[in-house]
This record gives structure tokens, sequence and C-alpha cells, in this order.
């Protein structure tokens, strides 16, 4: 590229704003439709450039459209385009708006669909999880706090964990939703427009819910994008979060869970090797989504009131955004519906460890030694154990009243599955608790009748 063309593609959007089209269209049509029936511009002038637009998107949709770099961004490219096709009166399209206004009311369109593709695909990964949860509402694993083993719970509690966390993602995209639902346009170039314009009824023509209150602020206003983005950025998170724990156990250490092999590859040297590669990638795209919180957190901070051009910089990240997030959810959803539970190894690993140690402490505390003791005498068990390499349930009554007098038979009855059973209060891994949790999930996913 010579330097001339660097100096002038500098500014050029063209190349990604055109995924704003549908929505550049429909804006200028409705606000056409608009400037007709407030009499502003001639009824057949509007109907003349309502039917050139439509024409356009055809054309665009086709695959025909010339897109030209020297236009910039979608707006002008469309707008030239119109002239071409229906000459002069198609300068009446700009009349009572600005690029300005026309730019955010787009870049809301477009928000408000995408936002509900991502609640779609959080739905869906919602219902793998609940669905893998039912059909292994008997499986118990050891939880972990500290990558330690801690207390045994239910798989399917594990599995409603990561419900929980998509659903306050849920909420948060509903609130990024409701923060796109206000129309900016007829806030002109930034303090309004002398002409008669009625943004009644561009709302209602576009679905808006409202329309914004301030022009100055809805020019320069792009805060619905950093709700979406920082939505994005906290599910990223989960995502990644929830891929991690499917590479650590899938991997031989923990034996958990066997991956599908469509979501794993096998190493280029090491022939027994299956990678969980589309769970660490799920896990590494999370660090792009959030560099473009902070992109646009970054090219926010320092413009005055109102519209500066760096305004143009929103969009690549947002679309990376979603086109990052969208994938990812759908890609984990498959990974969580097709993987193979090992429940014995998962059994094992929660019996095989000190993890009864705190419903030892509990039984004595409900035999009336206070829990700071009760905590004192099973953690010197646990020494105990850890020296002789054995379990606190391989050790005979006897062994137990040397530590505490206060212990009887059936202490001997504690359990994994007693420990787990104990644990019934709301939010519990109790596998009544578990099971009520896993209907109230299916009734809200519209799993159950
Ligand atoms: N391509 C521009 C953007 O995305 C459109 C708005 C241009 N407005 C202006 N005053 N130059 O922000």
């Amino acid at each position: 590229m010579s330097q001339d063309d660097l100096v002038s593609n500098y500014t050029v959007s063209i190349q990604y704003d055109k995924r704003l089209y549908k929505q550049d269209i429909a804006g200028s049509v409705a606000h056409v439709k608009m400037l007709g029936r407030q009499g502003i511009i001639a009824n057949t002038d509007a109907q003349a450039i309502i039917s050139g637009l439509e024409d356009i998107q055809t054309e665009i949709e086709s695959g025909v459209f010339v897109w030209q770099p020297k236009l910039e961004d979608i707006h002008m490219n469309i707008e030239a385009r119109l002239h071409e096709k229906i000459g002069e009166v198609a300068g009446k399209l700009h009349t009572a708006r600005s690029r300005n206004d026309q730019v955010a009311t787009d870049v809301s369109m477009y928000l408000k669909l995408a936002t509900k593709d991502v609640l779609n695909s959080i739905r869906g990964l919602q219902k793998a999880l609940v669905l893998k949860a039912e059909d292994n509402i008997d499986v118990i694993m050891p939880g972990y706090t500290h990558v330690q083993r801690a207390q045994p719970v239910l798989f399917a509690h594990h599995m409603l964990a990561y419900y929980e966390m998509l659903e306050r993602d849920a909420d948060r995209f509903q609130f990024t939703y409701d923060q796109a639902d206000v129309m900016h346009l007829g806030s002109g170039a930034i303090a309004g427009t002398p002409y008669p314009i009625d943004r009644a009824v561009t709302k209602e023509e576009l679905g808006f819910r409202k329309i914004s209150s301030n022009s100055m602020d809805s020019v320069s206003n792009r805060d619905f994008l950093l709700d979406f983005h920082s939505a994005s950025a906290i599910c990223g998170m989960h995502m990644s979060r929830l891929a991690e724990d499917l590479v650590l156990w899938s991997s031989t250490e923990f034996g958990f869970i066997r991956i599908a092999d469509e979501y794993t590859t096998g190493s280029s040297m090491m022939p027994q090797k299956r990678n969980p590669d589309f769970a660490e990638i799920a896990r590494g795209k999370t660090g792009r989504v959030y560099g473009n919180l902070l992109s646009l957190l970054t090219t926010m901070k320092g413009l005055p009131l109102t519209y500066n051009r760096d305004l143009q910089e929103d969009k690549e990240p947002l679309f990376d955004t979603i086109d990052t997030l969208l994938p990812t959810l759908n890609v984990m959803g498959q990974m969580i519906s097709t993987v193979e539970l090992l429940p014995d190894q998962m059994r094992k690993a929660a019996e095989d460890s000190g993890s009864l140690a705190t419903d030892i402490a509990d039984y004595l505390v409900m035999k009336g030694v206070p829990f700071r003791k009760a905590h004192g005498i099973v953690s010197c068990m646990s020494a105990y154990c850890e020296s002789q390499r054995v379990q606190l349930h391989d050790l005979p009554l006897e062994k137990y009243l040397e530590f505490s007098e206060v212990f009887e038979s059936d202490v001997l009855d504690i359990s994994i599955d007693s420990s787990i059973a104990a644990r019934d209060i709301p939010g519990g891994t109790a596998p009544k608790r578990v099971q009520q949790a896993l209907s109230d999930a299916k009734m809200a996913l519209g799993l159950k009748a």
C-alpha cells in the first residue's frame, strides 16, 4: 500500500461498519416516513427515498453493492448510492438528521439484536447444564476450595452453580438491552433540530421503548456498549472458570470426565494426548473480551462532550466481543452436553480424602463440644491419619475415643452420603435440595410443563 493510500484509508470504517447496513436502512426508512408524515418533505419524495433504500438493501444482500472506501462509512456509502439511483431527491433523506444521531441509533439497534442472541445462547448453555445435572443426579464428587478436596457435593450442585452464574449474566444482559432500548435519532448533531419532527413516531416505527432526554448526552452516549462489554467480560469470566473446571477434571490427575472427541485434539508429538483445546480456547478468548471492555473505556475517558470521531473506534471491539462470546457460549453448551462422567472415580476421590473431617467435627458439636474445640480434635485426628497413611473412616472406634470420649459407635456411620444428606438447608447440597433447585431451574427454562 502506498503512503497516500495509508493516509486516505486512515479514517475509513466501511470494512467493518457495513455490518450495520440493515439498521442504517431501517433507521433511514423510519426517519423519512416521519419526515413525510410531518410534511417536512413531500410524501412522494419520501416514497422515492424509501423504495431506493429498499433496492439498496437488496443489492447489499445479493452481493452486488459496490462498497467504496473513499466514502468512509456505511452511512455515506448508502446515501451516495441512493443519490446514484434516485438523483437529487436523495439529498432530502438527511433533513433533520446528523450522522451523529444516526450512528448512535444504528449501533443501539444492532446491540439490541446481539443482546437477544447472547440471551438465547445463555439459555442454551443453562439447559445443557441442567440436563447434565439431571442425568447424573446421584453422582457425588469432592467439592474443592483452594484446589484442595474440601467436602463431598453432588455433581448436580456444581453444575447448578454455573446455572446461577448464568442467571446473573442474563440479568446483566437484560439490563444492557434496556439501556440500548432508547432512541437517539432526533438529537441531530448535538443540539436537536429546528424541524418539526415527531420523535415518538420514529421511536414506534423502530421499536424503541423510549426516546433519549438530552441531545448532547445522546450523541456521545456509548454507555450501553460499555454495559454490554462489562456484562460480556463477567460472562466470559464465568465461561473461563467452567472451561478451567473441565480442563482439570479431564486431566489424568483428576480423571472425573471424558470430553467428547470433537472437543479435543491430539498432540502432534505425543500420541497419548487428548488435549482439551476447546475449553482452553474458551478460557483464552476471555482475554480479548476483557480487552474490548478496556479498549472502549479508554477511548471514552478523555472525550469532551459531545461527539468526537474517536467514537468510531467503538465498533470493532463490539463486533469482536459479539463474535467471541456467542460461539463460546454455544461451544460450552455442546461440550457440556457431550461430556461423559466417570462417577466411580469421582466418588472415590470424594471418599479417599479427609473430606469427612468437617462432618466429624459437626458430630462432636451436636454432642455439645464447642465448634472450635471439635475442630481442634479433628485436626489432630487428621494429622494422625496423615502420619499413618490411613483415612479417617478407616479408624476403629477405640482410636476415635483416644481423641475424645464424646465419640460413640454412630460416628462410624458418617459417610459421604450422610455428609451430603445432612446439608439440608436452602442452597445446600442435600439431594432433595438439589432436586428442588433442579426442578426450579427446569421450570424457569421452560423444560417442564
Ligand atoms: N463513522 C462515524 C462513526 O462511526 C459516523 C459518525 C460521523 N460523524 C461525524 N461527525 N463525523 O462514528
